[in-house]
């Protein structure tokens, strides 16, 4: 692909690397992109505003107060139409910014505003690049979907060798390329996705859940909306904030999440069943709280309703995606499920491994689509894990 009509920000930092965005910037217009620079709060020690000026042609966003740009609020509309947002060289003050929300510079108040794919390009000493703080911050990132290309090893212009120096402009047009094109291989796509935890009552103020936060189907739901799909998230109470961009439909207790994924199978192409769909719920609800009396509280609790095997029997032509948390037998539990829910494709997860699944950021999954078809991945950020997913529904689905 070329980057014809294609509206890209380019963030520049403070770093010495600075001059190295001219260079990006030439190569970005070149192939027919309209290029729009937001530089911070530093970045003109090292170039000028004047250079990106008149190798953009669009006047340069780097002042948030004082300039004619900041009276028309130009952050948010430049962030409104840009189709992907690329900041190079990212210093390690601009990366922790960035990963911590804070607005206070044009650039970091521009990114702050951007709702499209990002992509940063870390360039600083290898020391700094190695600290701990750096890289929790560049894990944050990761961990929201922005891609990092990493910076390389050479000689840095401290006069060391190491890992630090600004990937080669062309790498980062590559990476553009790739990240556009990603954009929009899901359009056309109706993805229905479950989330989170359901909520079982068992008195006004008392019920049964499990820990799911959700993350995982909220990654999913975010990188195929990023990459064009129509999206429709089902999700059991979380913390998370509502993803813009889709169809959000809330529910607390497993027979509301089962009625509302039965509904809306039919016009799908796709169903991911994230949710951790709680397995028992009280025989009855008690209308009043129950009162402590001292004596022990016994409740009976019943099935809750199977909804992967629910979706099964009314599938069609969709392409269905479950998951298993297991502590024992990972693959053979999966293998399993697989065949009896007539499912394409089960992610499951080890719950008895320590630091990924239920709240963590991270999960460490092994995709099985059969028993030759078993792909185990590495300890991954979700929404990299939602990547991979994705990548199989694409490949496997069947368009009705
Ligand atoms: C000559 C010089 C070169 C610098 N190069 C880098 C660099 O490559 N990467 C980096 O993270 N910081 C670098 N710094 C430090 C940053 O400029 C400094 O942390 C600054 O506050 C970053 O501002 P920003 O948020 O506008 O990027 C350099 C500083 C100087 C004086």
């Amino acid at each position: 692909m070329t980057l014809k009509d294609k509206k890209i920000v380019l963030g520049v930092s403070a770093g010495i690397a600075a001059y190295k965005a001219a260079e990006l910037l030439r190569l970005m217009v070149r192939e027919g992109a309209d290029v729009f620079v937001a530089m911070s709060a530093n970045a003109g020690q090292f170039v000028t505003p004047l250079t990106f000026q008149a190798l953009s042609g669009h006047p340069v966003y780097s002042e948030v107060f004082g300039s004619a740009a900041s009276a028309s609020m130009e952050h948010i509309r430049a962030a409104e139409g840009a189709d992907l947002l690329v900041v190079a060289p990212a210093t390690a003050n601009c990366v922790a910014k960035l990963a911590n929300g804070h607005a206070d510079d044009a650039l970091s108040t521009l990114f702050l505003a951007f709702a499209g794919p990002a992509i940063v390009a870390p360039a600083m000493n290898d020391k700094m690049y190695a600290n701990p703080a750096v890289q929790e911050n560049i894990a944050k990132l990761k961990s929201r979907g922005v891609r990092i290309v990493e910076p390389e090893t050479g000689e840095l212009a401290c006069g060391v060798v190491g890992m630090g120096r600004l990937a080669d402009p062309l790498r980062i047009v590559e990476e553009v390329k790739k990240r556009l094109a990603r954009a929009a291989d899901l359009a056309g796509l109706r993805l229905l996705v479950t989330a989170g935890p359901t909520r079982e009552p068992i008195d006004p103020v008392r019920y049964i859940t499990n820990p799911s936060s959700g993350k995982m189907g909220y990654a999913i739901a975010g990188q195929a909306r990023d990459r064009g799909a129509m999206v429709t998230l089902i999700s059991g109470p979380t913390y998370l904030p509502k993803p813009d961009g889709i169809e959000f439909l809330p529910c607390q207790k497993a027979s509301e999440m089962l009625d509302l994924t039965l509904a809306r199978l039919p016009e799908c192409d796709a169903l991911v069943m994230t949710a951790a769909v709680g397995d028992f719920a009280p025989e009855s609800v008690r209308k009043e709280k129950i009162k402590k009396s001292g004596e022990p509280l016994v409740l009976k609790l019943s099935p809750t309703p199977d909804i992967l095997l629910e979706a099964s029997k009314i599938k069609t032509r969709q392409y269905m995606v479950g998951f298993a948390a297991e502590s024992q037998n990972l693959v053979q539990s999966a293998l399993e499920k697989l065949r009896k829910k007539r499912l394409d494709l089960i992610v499951a997860n080890d719950i008895s491994a320590p630091g990924i699944g239920f709240q963590s950021d991270y999960n460490q999954v092994t995709i099985i689509a059969g028993e030759s078809d078993i792909e185990r991945l590495p300890l991954l950020p979700k929404t990299e894990v939602a990547g991979v997913i994705l990548d199989r529904i694409k490949a496997g689905v069947r368009k009705g």
